[in-house]
């Protein structure tokens, strides 16, 4: 990663830290920017982008791609969806991003059926990883990518969409231990 974007990343998150904003960790940012590397994705969707660290993480990823490809984030609180709008223009990285503000799940459920994700980062409200699950099905492309971040640190929140996700069929997927006491659940469409 470029200096100037490694800086600017190490100052977000410490204001994340100082402002109560629950940004994924860095390992969690580093993960998925060598992910979208890997899998070349051409649209990413992500459920709870708050002030947009992670978007960025993604962003520098999506930058070096050959091809466009296009974030598409969404959050329901005003101001830190504000925040992220700069942020990422801030740094350069805005014309990756498209910004939805509103509730995702009424957002993805309303959204054009030909629309199709090849990579989903969910973040939201961890009550609501089910009903998100829900709503992302019919959008996913063959092989898509699914990432949960904080399956672990929440074990109540996330318990129903937990159980319901290990039996699921058509995915293969691990959950990987992160930083302590937490996790992300990996998933890849058969
Ligand atoms: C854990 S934070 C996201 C952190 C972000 N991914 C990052 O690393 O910088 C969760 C965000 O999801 C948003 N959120 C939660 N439930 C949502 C929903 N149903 N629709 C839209 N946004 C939602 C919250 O407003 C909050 O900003």
């Amino acid at each position: 990663l470029e200096e100037r974007i490694q800086s600017y990343l190490k100052n977000l998150k410490e204001y994340g830290i100082k402002n109560d904003i629950p940004n994924v960790t860095e390992k969690v940012g580093r993960f998925l920017n060598l992910m979208i590397r890997i899998k070349e994705p051409r649209n990413i969707l992500e459920i709870g982008c708050a002030n947009g660290y992670s978007a960025i993480w993604m962003a520098e990823a999506v930058s070096k791609a050959k091809v466009g490809v296009r974030i598409h984030a969404i959050d329901h609180s005003k101001p830190t969806f504000e925040e992220a709008k700069k942020n990422l223009s801030e740094i350069g990285l805005d014309k990756f991003v498209k910004f939805y503000f509103g509730d995702a799940i009424d957002m993805i459920e309303n959204m054009d059926s030909k629309q199709m994700f090849d990579f989903v980062f969910v973040d939201g409200e961890k009550k609501s990883y089910l009903d998100f699950w829900n709503v992302i099905q019919p959008h996913l492309t063959a092989h898509a990518v699914v990432v949960f971040d904080n399956m672990v640190a929440f074990p109540e929140k996330t318990k129903e969409f937990s159980e319901t996700i290990k039996s699921v069929t058509g995915f293969d997927q691990i959950l990987l231990p992160t930083d302590e006491d937490d996790g992300i659940l990996l998933l890849i469409k058969n």
